[in-house]
């Protein structure tokens, strides 16, 4: 007789799913003020926050990092609203392309970094969800397509050039896949994406450095910025890392 032991084998959509739920369970709070990120990931967040809201009558306000966000909060009913009514938000729920041992992150695959960082750099906390395949030791150890870096578009080549020769590594311009041309963010300007990850390099360092290039509008370098991340594991479970505590001697 064969006894087998059952083994969960989760999708990754399942694994986004489950991640989702439980960073929303475990920090949604009545009469807040919330970010919502951008990307697959938070779908399912705003799915769980719409459903709070609606069986307990929760008072939440969101603001959007994306037109894909906004779209969402009006697709689950939730209320809208901006930086400038609240410039203050409790709680940004975000996708990531990478998370760091340090919880520092690699976003923009969606284009959408700019407006994710300022509304993330607006809240109290941060929360990351995400699956399986995001969960690394070091940035760019999974994560292959580059850093996301948004530019005015006037000078995406000088831009591109100069990190090149400062930094190495290979920078190309994000093409849009059913438009002829590059990629136009939501702002309105270009992405490149800046591949260098044969390299150890010092992110937080270098983030300060080309953030200061003129023509830069932001970086997909998300450096101490994530309080706690989620993520859904192939085994149905949901991993979770928390930013260290900082120790003052
Ligand atoms: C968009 C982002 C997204 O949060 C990131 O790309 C993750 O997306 P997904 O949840 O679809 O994997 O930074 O600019």
């Amino acid at each position: 007789m064969f006894f087998s032991k059952k083994i969960v084998t989760m999708s990754l959509e399942s694994a986004k799913k489950i991640a989702s739920r439980q960073a929303v369970e475990d920090y949604l709070a009545n009469n807040t003020i919330v970010g919502i990120g951008s990307g697959s990931t938070i779908v399912y967040a705003v799915e769980k926050i719409s459903e709070i809201v609606k069986n307990l009558n929760w008072n939440i306000k969101c603001v959007p990092t994306s037109f894909q966000a906004k779209q969402l909060i009006h697709k689950h009913n939730l209320d809208l609203t901006d930086l400038e009514t609240n410039p203050e938000l409790d709680i940004c729920f975000d996708g990531a392309d990478e998370v760091d041992e340090n919880l520092n992150l690699i976003k923009g695959g969606g284009g959408c970094l700019l407006q994710e960082k300022i509304v993330a750099s607006c809240a109290k906390t941060l929360v990351i969800v995400a699956d399986y395949s995001k969960d690394s030791t070091y940035l760019g150890e999974k994560y292959k397509k580059g850093i996301p870096l948004e530019v005015v578009p006037m000078c995406y080549s000088p831009i591109l050039k100069k990190i090149q020769k400062r930094f190495g590594g290979t920078v190309s311009l994000r093409m849009a896949q059913a438009k002829a041309g590059p990629v136009v963010t939501d702002n309105g300007n270009f992405i490149l994406d800046w591949f260098v990850f044969d390299k150890k390099l010092d992110w937080e360092k270098i983030n300060l450095e080309i953030i200061q290039m003129p023509g830069i509008v932001e970086t997909g370098l998300f450096i101490n910025m994530a309080a706690k991340a989620y993520f859904g594991l192939v085994d149905g479970s949901v991993k979770t890392r928390k930013k260290p505590e900082l120790t003052f001697k």
